[in-house]
């Protein structure tokens, strides 16, 4: 895969394509902003080569339909304060006005086109958009690692159009991170799985039990492990239907010499509430109508130790519902467990950054992926049809 520094964009119309989908507070402001940090890199260097900067994007779902709130506006508003320099907003990504924008356009100039969802095109991968996209530039640049496990218009079919195409540093750090920590990491290389779903992480747990030395679960999903070995969890969250699976990747495990660690304790209440009664039982112990919310100080122990040694860490999905705060103890506490870790620690998935932003230690990992279902898909040993698509255009 080529990256933007192997081609010549000077003077030229660059087609930028970006993952701003950022979170918004309902009045619209934006509420983290590291998505679009995340893509200063490649825009300066654009910048510094005096390109024509065209960027496009999606935000949210609006279903191929025009929704205004889901307009790029708040985010030319913020690009612009980020860059010091004037981002115009395009009225739509494609169409003859934006064609004539794009003739209008100086070296230097920074044009966001406006959300690439609003045409049903692009999600379908339609070719006939795609062709209207890659009309409007010499180059096109994916630094779009969030959205590169969706074959869109913008992401794949947009290259079949332009010769020149290419990685920005955002995508390209992105997939060199995944490969030292994955593809060809330093060993002992320990996973961390948690969150919600059994099913929803499962491609990943049965790839990484073919890479990792050690693997530990924890959130809500070690409760179906838990109960795949005949131990009560009492109100706990289990996927019944997915019990012998669970079975079947321990012994999995067992035959591959792949160290599991579950919990061996756990923070309970009596309901899903901030103010709920709460105590610390053993596994074995959990009372029949109390629910699991948390690993409890014994298996933050445990885990700890078992990370000691790692020389790569990759962890996705957090230890309990760490939203509130009586459960998120154990998710802080592997937080600070990982920050001060000396291996390469490789963070990625929705709610493990915002852990790991809330503890204000982003700095003490080496990477925090921007992607959620992107960073999932490579961890199930998937490929990326965004990545795909640039790595046939060498
Ligand atoms: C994300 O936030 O994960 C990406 O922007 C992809 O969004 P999508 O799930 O709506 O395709």
């Amino acid at each position: 895969m080529k990256n933007i520094r192997e081609l010549d964009i000077k003077n030229k119309r660059v087609l930028i394509r970006v993952d701003f989908n950022v979170p918004m507070d309902d009045l619209g402001n934006i509420t983290d902003d590291t998505r679009i940090r995340g893509v200063l890199p490649t825009i300066n260097h654009a910048l510094d080569e005096h390109a024509k900067i065209i960027i496009c994007s999606h935000l949210g779902r609006p279903k191929g339909q025009r929704q205004e709130k889901f307009s790029l506006l708040p985010v030319a508003k913020r690009l612009s304060r980020l860059i010091s320099k004037e981002v115009t907003l395009a009225p739509d990504c494609v169409g003859d006005q934006v064609r004539e924008m794009v003739d209008r356009m100086q070296a230097g100039d920074v044009l966001l086109l406006e959300n690439l969802r609003f045409h049903p095109g692009e999600q379908a991968n339609d070719p006939d958009f795609a062709r209207q996209l890659a009309e409007l530039a010499e180059v096109y640049i994916n630094d779009a690692f969030a959205v590169a496990h969706r074959a869109h218009a913008s992401t794949v079919g947009v290259t079949n159009y332009i010769a020149q195409c290419a990685a920005g540093f955002l995508l390209q750090k992105e997939m060199d991170y995944f490969h030292r920590s994955v593809s060809d990491p330093r060993r002992p290389l320990v996973a961390i799985v948690g969150g919600a779903k059994v099913s929803s992480k499962l491609g990943a747990l049965r790839n990484l039990l073919d890479r990792v030395d050690k693997m530990i679960i924890g959130g809500a999903m070690a409760n179906t492990f838990i109960k795949s070995m005949g131990v009560g969890v009492g109100q706990s969250k289990v996927e019944e239907e997915l019990l012998d699976t669970a079975r079947q990747l321990l012994d999995k495990a067992r035959e591959q010499g792949v160290k599991m660690y579950l919990p061996v304790d756990c923070i309970v209440a009596e309901q899903f509430d901030a103010k709920a009664e709460t105590k610390i039982t053993t596994i074995q112990e959990v009372p029949q109508n109390w629910m699991i919310l948390d690993i409890g100080p014994a298996t933050t122990l445990l885990f700890s130790e078992a990370l000691d040694t790692a020389r790569t860490i990759i962890w996705n999905g957090p230890m309990g519902a760490f939203e509130m705060d009586a459960f998120s103890r154990g998710t802080m506490a592997m937080v600070q467990k990982v920050a001060s870790s000396h291996a390469l620690t490789i963070v990625g998935g929705g709610d493990t950054d915002v852990a790991v932003h809330r503890a204000g230690a982003s700095d003490n990992i080496s990477y925090i992926s921007t992607g959620g279902g992107a960073f999932l898909m490579l961890m199930e040993g998937k490929e990326l049809p965004g990545v795909v698509a640039l790595e046939a255009k060498v």
